[in-house]
Order: structure tokens, then sequence, then C-alpha cells
């Protein structure tokens, strides 16, 4: 099921503009290569993306732009606390970077699924995840809150320890 595109399917100068959809079993090998060319990213085995797309579609969301690929949310309610959001990953292509692609992602998760709070675990030298989750709770009125989840010795030697962010409550609809 193809969702409207958002934003509109043509930017003023009349290129392709990127539209938000729902990842289907096709998306699995994609969202894999992105989770590659990410670069920061743990690259989860081909099968989990296909299993992502597969099972989790309803609360995850891929940007094309003519058709392709170009960046993808995995997320999931989680199950003991419905009304939040986990995000599992995100990622953008290099080239479509700074261009709100992630942004748009993310709102439009928020926008369409019933929940108050969103959660997320960053490293902390991420800046570009840092920066995109506290522009997020900024867009939404809400307050970002910042706790220890994973450490070192939990995500072994060469892991940065995974802060966890919990946005909210979120304010719906968004404020103008
Ligand atoms: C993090 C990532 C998904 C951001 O994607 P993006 O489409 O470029 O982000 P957007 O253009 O929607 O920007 C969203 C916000 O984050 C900010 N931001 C994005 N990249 C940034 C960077 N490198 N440095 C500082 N701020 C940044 C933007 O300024 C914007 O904030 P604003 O609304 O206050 O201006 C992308 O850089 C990426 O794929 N990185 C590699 C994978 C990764 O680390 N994922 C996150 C962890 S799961």
């Amino acid at each position: 099921m193809s969702r409207p595109p958002h934003p509109p399917a043509r930017t003023a100068n009349g290129a392709a503009a990127f539209v938000l959809d729902r990842p289907v079993v096709a998306d699995g090998p994609s969202c894999h290569r992105l989770a590659r060319k990410a670069g920061t990213l743990d690259v989860n085995s081909p099968y989990a993306y296909l299993l992502w797309c597969r099972d989790f579609a309803d609360t995850s969301v891929i940007a094309r732009r003519g058709g392709a690929p170009i960046g993808f949310v995995t997320g999931f309610r989680r199950p003991a606390a419905p009304g939040t959001l986990f995000v599992w990953q995100v990622a953008v292509s290099p080239d479509e970077r700074g261009r709100g692609v992630a942004a748009a992602m993310l709102d439009d998760l928020v926008d369409r699924l019933p929940v108050d709070h969103v959660e997320a675990t960053v490293t902390p030298e991420n800046t570009a995840s840092q920066a995109l989750f506290t522009a997020l709770a900024a867009r939404r009125g809400a307050r970002l809150a910042r706790t220890g989840l994973f450490d070192v010795e939990q995500l072994g030697a060469g892991h940065a320890p995974e802060v966890l962010l919990r946005i909210g409550p979120i304010d719906r609809p968004r404020p103008a």
C-alpha cells in the first residue's frame, strides 16, 4: 500500500522531489546497501532488513527519489510500551543529506502512528544523529531526556556506548 507523496512529488523548480513510502520486502537489499553506505551504522544482515521490511513496515518508512530508495527509518512500537516508537536505524544516502529527508521520515512516523514518545539510541560522537533528534524534539515542543542504555562492556570492545534519547510527550497535532 503506497502512501500519498509527502512532500509534493515535484519541487518548485520542477525537479523530482522525494516521496515517502511504506517499505516492501523488495526494499530489503536497498536498506542493507544504504546502511553499509551510511558509514556510522552497525550493518545488520541482509536477512534482518528483509524481515524488517516484511514485518515492521507499518512502523518504518522509506524515502525514494525517482523511484530509487535514498533513505529509510526502521522502527517499532515497544511491545511493553506501545505509545513509544523506538527508532532502530535512520540512514540517508550521503549525496542526499542536509535536505530534510531524515526529518521528513521521522515526522511521517510520528504523524501517523498512535505514539506520544520517541526513543532512539545515539553514540556520543554522532553529531548528525544527535542534531536530528534534537530538532525533532524542538519541532514537536517536546522534552528530550538522555540516559545511558548499553555500555561498552555489553556492546563489545570497539563499540561506543549507546545513549538513550527519549522524546516526549509529543504535541499532536504538530504545532504550527
Ligand atoms: C543522521 C542522518 C540520518 C541525517 O539525515 P539528513 O537527511 O541529512 O538530515 P536532515 O537534513 O533531515 O536534518 C535534520 C536535522 O539534523 C541536522 N543535521 C543533519 N545532519 C547534521 C550534521 N552532519 N551536523 C549537524 N546537524 C545536522 C539538520 O540541521 C536538521 O536540523 P534543523 O532542522 O535544526 O536544521 C544522516 O546524516 C545519516 O544517514 N548518517 C549516517 C547514519 C546515522 O548515523 N544515522 C543515525 C543513527 S541511527
